[in-house]
């Protein structure tokens, strides 16, 4: 029976999108004359309330009656006061005023609310709601920030127009001005409503409203299909960095984002496992199913964002047998927990939680293998023990063992272990990772994160011709980390050419990747040169953007010019040592070491654990010969990380006594 229903709904029929350039959008509400059992599904959706006006109907079990929060030192009070919904709390000024809510973003398990801030800004409060609950909390949980602080809620990394519109409304276009440092942000509709996903259909309305008698169908109307699908969703379910603000549904992802991938941020485990903030996207990528072109659509229903079928009926539609390449799977038998008991569903064990924003449990979509051998050797989590919080590593492992025996030693073990071992450096993992990219098994997704961390022995002459094949695999992502990867092969003419002919790369993110690999000598008038500028342009309004900017200029030695940009860096993210050290070396450079050493002392007692600022302090003071500070300097940066080879080896070279 099952596979009968399987036959019905898997791979499913593709959406049409809006054919050509002069696409105009209507909104949600004029799709529900025709077609209202779709709409009805959509209005309930989490989709339709992504963001929304606070109005009584939604707000009023929020803010009355008046409530007090504690965190820290602070105390935030909620209210109703002269009609307005307020939030009175710590502003920029540092003193305790009442702010005006005006929207409100998600609606279960939690909600965050948006205050209006000069120059088209829109401010998210930490104070948020609970309203199942019905409690209000501190979305940081026991992270504190302060204003002035770029997490902060008045900060930059709690502005709306950057950080957030995007995703939570339709056709959003930031529109940043950088002389004005202002917002002209504009939407088709609030919430991501049926254009989101559909593209702009004001056309198909008018060509349906001027034939509505005829069933064939709308010339308007082009199909999409499930790489299409696939993609629009990732731009909302991914981190990623947006290239150009004008991504449309239909569009690929790759000509408009660059994916964030397991790297050395740690933001992923080595196994593909979520730990960061990551949604679904990558991981789904990163997964056998993922490579095998299953999609959202085969679990989740677009219109209700709900699942197809309920509990462990959803993978079996596909793991009883019969559905190309699924391996077969007895519940009782194969989770080894009595049906009765979630110990048994195959989420709990392939999809385990992680709860994000202090209330938001999110199932990962890696569709991982339990294994507590990785969590002994790497502190990688696995599921066992997410559930059985109460027992060992060991414990787990033993009946992992005793159930699974040699089914464990998969290849994605080994390739978590190398993975984890050339994160931190280990050489020993080169060969393996090789091994690993020669294997045509391997996704894209993981072929691409091999040469992520390949790329630290680019200059090795086996690692640089197998990275320098990578330039031409079909796959964007592979590419694009392959045009990384090089930067320590630039010396080499041969990597150099082949760089420059993947500026011209039919994808853009790729193009953009060689981009900035051969900053230094780009041509900004070509194509690959402006589409850079526009992508600089694009992440302008915060820190990071800006930050890349200055290198950018310092990779093309205009030193002067680039200090306006890390200026704006280190006053939009006053406590980042990356931003205040390049900022204190580039003041050095033009002569003006005495702010320098002021600005990297000011930053050492901010951040005390961070060995880099004393370090850099250190390499100034020993430019002038002032040996003797340059020692104490250096050996405070070895007193904090007692393995920071830089400073050592500046304690090596110095002249003995000066
Ligand atoms: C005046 C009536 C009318 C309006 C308004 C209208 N549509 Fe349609 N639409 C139709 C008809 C008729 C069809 C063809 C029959 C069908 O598939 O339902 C269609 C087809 C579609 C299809 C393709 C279905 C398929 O399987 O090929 C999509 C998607 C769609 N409409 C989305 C929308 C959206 C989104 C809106 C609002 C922006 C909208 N429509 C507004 C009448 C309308
Ligand atoms: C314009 C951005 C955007 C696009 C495109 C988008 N989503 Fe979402 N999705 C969101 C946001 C934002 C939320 C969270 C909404 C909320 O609760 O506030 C969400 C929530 C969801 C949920 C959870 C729903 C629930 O009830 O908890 C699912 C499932 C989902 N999306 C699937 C998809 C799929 C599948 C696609 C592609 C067909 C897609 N999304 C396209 C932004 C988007
Ligand atoms: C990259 C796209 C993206 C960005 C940027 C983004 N969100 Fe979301 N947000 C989502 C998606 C998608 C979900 C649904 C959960 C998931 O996919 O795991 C979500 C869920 C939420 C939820 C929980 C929804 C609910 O119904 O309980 C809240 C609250 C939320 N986001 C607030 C914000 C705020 C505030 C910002 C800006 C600071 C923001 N989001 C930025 C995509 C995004
Ligand atoms: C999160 C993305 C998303 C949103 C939002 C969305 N759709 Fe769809 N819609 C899809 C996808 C994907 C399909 C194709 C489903 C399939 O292939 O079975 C689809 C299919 C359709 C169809 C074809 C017939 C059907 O019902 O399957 C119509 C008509 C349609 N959508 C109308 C709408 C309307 C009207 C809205 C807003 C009220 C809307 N959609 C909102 C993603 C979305
Ligand atoms: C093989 C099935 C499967 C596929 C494929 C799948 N999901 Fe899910 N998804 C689930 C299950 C199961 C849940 C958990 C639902 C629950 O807890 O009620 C879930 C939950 C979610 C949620 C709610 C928040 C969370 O993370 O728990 C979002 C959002 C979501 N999926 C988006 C997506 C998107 C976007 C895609 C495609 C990139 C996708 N899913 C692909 C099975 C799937
Ligand atoms: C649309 C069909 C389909 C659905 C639904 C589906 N699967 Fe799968 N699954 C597959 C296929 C096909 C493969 C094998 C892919 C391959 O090896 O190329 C697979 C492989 C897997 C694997 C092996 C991963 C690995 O690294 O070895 C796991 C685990 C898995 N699925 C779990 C689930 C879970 C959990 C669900 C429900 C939330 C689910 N599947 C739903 C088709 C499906
Ligand atoms: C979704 C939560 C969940 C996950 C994931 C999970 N279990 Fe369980 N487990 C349970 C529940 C519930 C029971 C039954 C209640 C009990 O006896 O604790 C149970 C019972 C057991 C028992 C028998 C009772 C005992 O304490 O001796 C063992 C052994 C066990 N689990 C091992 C594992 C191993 C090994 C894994 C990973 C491969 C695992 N479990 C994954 C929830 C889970
Ligand atoms: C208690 C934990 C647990 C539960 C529950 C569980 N699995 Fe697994 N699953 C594992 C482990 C461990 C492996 C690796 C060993 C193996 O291949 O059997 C695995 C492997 C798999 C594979 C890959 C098999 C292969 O031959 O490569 C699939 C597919 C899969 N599980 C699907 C499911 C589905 C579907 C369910 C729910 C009916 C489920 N699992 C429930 C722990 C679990």
């Amino acid at each position: 029976m099952l596979a009968a229903f399987v036959l019905q709904t898997s791979p499913r029929a593709a959406s049409p999108a809006y054919k050509g350039k002069t696409q105009a959008y209507a909104r949600s509400s004029k799709c529900w004359e025709c077609h209202q059992v779709d709409y009805a599904l959509w209005t309930q959706s989490h989709h339709a309330q992504a963001e929304y006006a606070a109005v009584p109907a939604n707000c009023q079990a929020a803010f009355d009656p008046t409530r007090s929060l504690k965190h820290g030192t602070e105390t935030t009070t909620t209210r109703i006061q002269n009609g307005e919904y307020q939030v009175v709390t710590l502003g920029i000024d540092s003193n305790r005023q009442p702010f005006r809510v005006d929207r409100v973003i998600g609606v279960d398990p939690l909600r965050q609310f948006l205050t209006p801030a000069p120059g088209g800004r829109w401010q998210v409060q930490e104070a948020s709601y609970d309203p199942k609950s019905n409690q209000w909390f501190y979305v940081y949980g026991a992270d504190l920030r302060y204003p002035g602080e770029f997490g902060h809620w008045t900060g930059r990394g709690m502005n709306w127009n950057s950080f957030c519109a995007g995703c939570h409304n339709t056709n959003l276009k930031k529109n940043y001005d950088i002389a004005t440092d202002s917002y002209h942000t504009t939407r088709s509709e609030m919430g991501v409503g049926c254009e989101a996903c559909h593209g702009p259909l004001k056309n198909h309305i008018e060509w349906r409203r001027t034939h509505p008698q005829t069933n064939a169908p709308d010339p308007t109307l082009s199909p999409m299909n499930r790489t299409q699908v696939l993609d629009y969703c990732g731009t909302c379910h991914s981190r990623a960095l947006d290239l150009t603000g004008n991504f449309k549904p239909g569009d690929s992802f790759y000509d408009h984002y660059a994916l964030e991938m397991l790297d050395d941020s740690q933001k992923w485990y080595p196994d593909g496992q979520i730990h960061d903030e990551d949604y679904e996207f990558d991981s789904l990528l990163s997964s056998r199913m993922g490579q095998d072109g299953i999609m959202c659509l085969d679990c989740h229903n677009p219109h209700t964002g709900k699942n197809l079928v309920d509990g462990n009926d959803l993978c079996m539609r596909c793991h009883t047998g019969g559905y190309p390449k699924a391996p077969t799977i007895d519940p009782a038998e194969h989770g080894h927990h009595k049906l009765t008991d979630h110990g048994s569903d195959c989420v709990g064990c392939h999809m385990p939680v992680t709860v994000y924003m202090q209330r938001h449990p999110r199932r990962d979509h890696g569709f991982t293998i339990p294994d507590p051998l990785l969590t002994r050797q790497l502190g990688i989590p696995n599921a066992c023990n997410r559930c059985h919080a109460d027992k060992s590593t060991d414990w787990a492992l033993k009946y992992v063992v005793q159930w699974y025996g040699p089914k464990m030693n998969r290849p994605t073990r080994s390739r978590a272990q190398w993975i984890a071992a050339a994160e931190n450096g280990d050489s020993t993992a080169r060969p393996p990772l090789l091994n690993l990219l020669a294997d045509t098994n391997q996704s894209p997704y993981w072929q691409a994160v091999t040469v992520h961390f390949l790329g630290q022995w680019a200059d090795e002459p086996a690692t640089k011709a197998a990275l320098l094949k990578q330039l031409t695999h079909p796959h964007p992502l592979v590419r694009a980390r392959a045009a990384q990867s090089l930067e320590a092969a630039l010396s080499d003419p041969e990597v150099t050419a082949a760089l420059q002919k993947t500026l011209d790369d039919p994808v853009l993110s790729v193009r953009l990747a060689a981009a900035w690999t051969l900053r230094a000598t780009l041509d900004m008038q070509s194509r690959a040169g402006r589409e850079f500028q526009q992508a600089l342009d694009v992440d302008a309004d915060q820190p990071t953007g800006q930050f890349k900017a200055a290198m950018f200029l310092l990779a093309r030695q205009h030193v002067s010019e680039a200090l306006p940009h890390l200026e704006k860096a280190a006053a939009w993210d006053p406590i980042s040592p990356p931003y205040q050290c390049v900022r204190a070396q580039v003041l050095d450079e033009l002569g003006q070491t005495a702010k320098a050493l002021d600005i990297l002392t000011r930053e050492e007692t901010a951040i005390p654990d961070d060995a880099h600022t004393p370090y850099v302090r250190a390499t100034i003071l020993a430019r002038h010969g002032r040996y003797a500070e340059a020692r104490l300097a250096a050996n405070r940066a070895v007193a904090i990380q007692r393995d920071f080879q830089p400073a050592l080896e500046l304690l090596r070279e110095m002249p003995g006594n000066h």
